[in-house]
């Protein structure tokens, strides 16, 4: 779905677009596809370069902010339609585009109480989620998902550390109310449109995340002793370029050392950074023996940084 195919839908424009976010296109799931599809393709195609099988698999923790449906967790969903074992797995939903790497950080602490294979994934279907009629919001986003299995011991690489906060104070800058025990799903909010407003305060959402992406990598950096210039590259969640460039600036990073995508893809919520990270080991911007840090932001307000040392 590229910017041209949004002007003939609303009142807006590629220069629009382009200036004000960087994206170009964004990818919309086709009918026959659900974030659980999504998903289990993701997972999927993780096991395979892992090399490993469904029967490999000990839990699996899904962060998405767009699930199949209210009740059961797509997680569940996720796991009978890989074919694993009656193993756990849940949803941690509603983090928004930080959900990915506060599920790496949950993930990676299961692992050091009980060495065990889980498979973390980030989705969103966000397309069917939002209003296509507000010009305003939906030309930011794209459909995508992303997965690593994660292990005590072996892979491509180590997660050295996740720091992760929340400011709760701040929910209200970015929701989408409607649906919730607040504002249930019912004929008013059908009639009223409220049931898919995503109601976003969008330069509080651009000042709180170019600051608490910034501070969360420095601080990860320095909970394992080691500093940017160490940093072959910084993954940020990918909301828009012109947050990324603050980032970078505000890091004091060249251009080089930060991950983009936005342009292709647009903001893809939790499904960023894992997608952006498997784009940038295939496109050989990662080699072994590099240190990468995963940076990320999203609705509640959270923000989470991850050290990866490949
Ligand atoms: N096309 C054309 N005009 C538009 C569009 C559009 N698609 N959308 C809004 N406008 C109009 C508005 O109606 C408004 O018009 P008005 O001034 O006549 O009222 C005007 O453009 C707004 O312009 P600005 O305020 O200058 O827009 P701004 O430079 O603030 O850019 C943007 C808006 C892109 C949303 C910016 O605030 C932003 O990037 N914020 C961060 C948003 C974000 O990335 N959120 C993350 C999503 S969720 C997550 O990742 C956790």
């Amino acid at each position: 779905m590229t910017n041209d195919d949004w002007a003939r839908l609303v009142d807006t424009s590629d220069e629009w677009i382009t200036q004000r976010t960087g994206i170009k296109r964004r990818h919309f799931a086709a009918d026959d596809e659900t974030t659980m599809t999504m998903a289990t393709e993701a997972a999927a195609s993780a096991l395979k370069d892992a090399d490993l099988t469904p029967d490999d698999v000990d839990e699996i923790i899904l962060a998405t902010d767009t699930p199949e449906m209210m009740t059961p967790d797509t997680a569940a969903l996720v796991q009978n339609r890989l074919g694993c074992r009656n193993i756990p797995t849940y949803d941690l939903g509603g983090s928004g585009c930080a959900g990915f790497v506060q599920a790496l950080d949950v993930a990676r602490s299961r692992i050091i109480v009980e060495p065990k294979r889980i498979i973390v994934i980030g989705v969103e279907l966000i397309s069917r989620m939002i209003s296509l009629k507000d010009r305003a919001t939906a030309v930011l986003f794209g459909d995508g998902a992303g997965a690593v299995v994660l292990g005590p011991s072996g892979g491509r690489a180590e997660v050295l550390k996740v720091v992760s906060g929340t400011d709760g104070g701040a929910a209200e800058i970015l929701t989408l109310a409607a649906g919730g025990t607040r504002n249930p799903f019912n004929e008013d909010s059908l009639a009223s449109g409220d049931y898919n407003r995503l109601v976003m305060d969008g330069r509080r959402v651009f000042t709180e995340a170019v600051r608490r992406m910034s501070e969360a990598a420095t601080d990860v950096l320095d909970k394992v002793g080691r500093s940017l210039s160490d940093v072959k590259l910084v993954i940020p969640h990918q909301a828009n370029l012109r947050i990324i460039e603050a980032v970078r600036k505000r890091l004091g990073l060249a251009e080089g050392a930060v991950y983009v995508n936005v342009h292709d893809y647009g903001n893809t919520g939790s499904a960023t950074v894992p997608f952006a990270m498997w784009e940038a080991v295939n496109n050989d911007r990662i080699h072994q023996g590099d240190l990468v840090v995963l940076t990320a932001f999203g609705a509640g307000f959270h923000w989470a940084a991850a050290a990866v040392q490949f």
